[in-house]
């Protein structure tokens, strides 16, 4: 299988803007947390993570070609079908592929989350990880003013197709990011 060393590299021939390298690890991180909470692949979903939106800096302009251009690169570096896979059904609305197992659901919410997370970091007075707390990022959620380009029913399917209550999956992901913290420069 695919290691993580080279998904990584593979990611930095792809992605330069640092913002966008510590969105994907953070989504790596959250879903090797919920691997390791279901006893799952780490390695797999973690790497499913850290490629996700692979193709970001050559779609975002188009983003209706987003993840199609992702499973054209990583089907040439010999990635696997089953990663290329969850990359697609990470985003249906272009890809046409929907998240269709517990890892590709769990990619397709998370990964919105960790948008959320980090922008209630970013209004901290220290702009720290460390100083978010879950209940205030369950409050943010709720506020639809705040962080708007957070899709909030993405993450709102979170609960049903991952049968973890909200709290629970903030938690989750929250601790997983935290714990990354210096990576992460927050
Ligand atoms: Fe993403």
């Amino acid at each position: 299988m695919t290691t993580r060393n080279q998904a990584f590299t593979i990611l930095q021939q792809h992605i330069h803007d640092r913002f966008l390298i510590n969105h994907h690890l953070s989504s790596e991180i959250v879903m090797r947390a919920f691997a390791k909470h279901w006893k799952e692949d780490e390695e797999l979903w973690g790497i499913c993570g850290l490629l996700h939106d692979l193709d970001w800096e050559y779609t975002k302009a188009n983003p209706s070609e987003h993840t199609k251009k992702a499973a054209e690169i990583l089907r040439a570096e010999g990635v696997e079908e089953e990663i290329i896979h969850a990359v697609q059904a990470h985003h249906p609305t272009a890809s046409g592929v929907w998240p269709s197992n517990i890892m590709e659901e769990c990619l397709y919410t998370t990964e919105e989350l960790t948008g959320l997370i980090i922008a209630c970091a970013l209004v901290q007075p220290d702009k720290k990880l460390a100083s978010v707390s879950e209940q205030s990022v369950l409050k943010k959620l709720k506020n639809l003013n705040f962080a708007k380009g957070v899709n909030r029913d993405i993450v709102g399917r979170a609960p049903e197709v991952l049968g973890m209550s909200m709290e629970d999956i903030i938690k989750i992901s929250l601790k997983a990011m935290q714990d990354i913290s210096n990576e992460l420069g927050l």
